[in-house]
């Protein structure tokens, strides 16, 4: 699984997104070490706390299918009025989400206007310090 191809289901994920408050659709494909893509798209509610990110919907859709080993997560998002799409990073409490499985220092976050143009970061880059629970 390239870069390009997991951009490529982030952009089908995309087309799922429920956003009909804020009309700004969001896919994300998360890739595990056993090369397993699980997808999420945001999902929005008229309460709008309730609302949920994609990276978090595929984060937890992962977790629940028992999946923890995470290599990297393609995000896309786009405005229903934007004709193109820009580049969409994941909000702070989907960084702190992925920060709890994901090892920032090698975790990529990949930033996408198209499969073929796309932007990666190291988790560790996008979220240093990421809080931890010490007992
Ligand atoms: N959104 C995501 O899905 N991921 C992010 O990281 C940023 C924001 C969604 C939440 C809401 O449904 C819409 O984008 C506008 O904020």
């Amino acid at each position: 699984m390239d870069y390009r191809q997991l951009t490529k289901m982030a952009f089908e994920a995309q087309k799922k997104a429920y956003a009909p408050y804020s009309r700004f659709s969001v896919g994300a494909a998360l890739l595990c070490a056993d090369g397993r893509v699980f997808s999420g798209c945001n999902i929005e509610n008229s309460s709008l706390g309730v609302s949920n990110c994609a990276e978090r919907t595929a984060l937890f859709t992962a977790v629940y299918e028992g999946y923890r080993d995470f290599t990297a997560i393609a995000v896309v998002g786009k405005s229903e009025e934007d004709e193109e799409f820009d580049l969409c990073a994941p909000c702070g409490i989907c960084r702190q989400a992925l920060s709890e499985f994901c090892d920032a220092d090698t975790f990529d976050i990949i930033l996408a206007r198209t499969p073929d143009d796309y932007e990666v970061y190291k988790l560790k880059d996008l979220f240093p310090l990421h809080f931890i629970l010490k007992n």
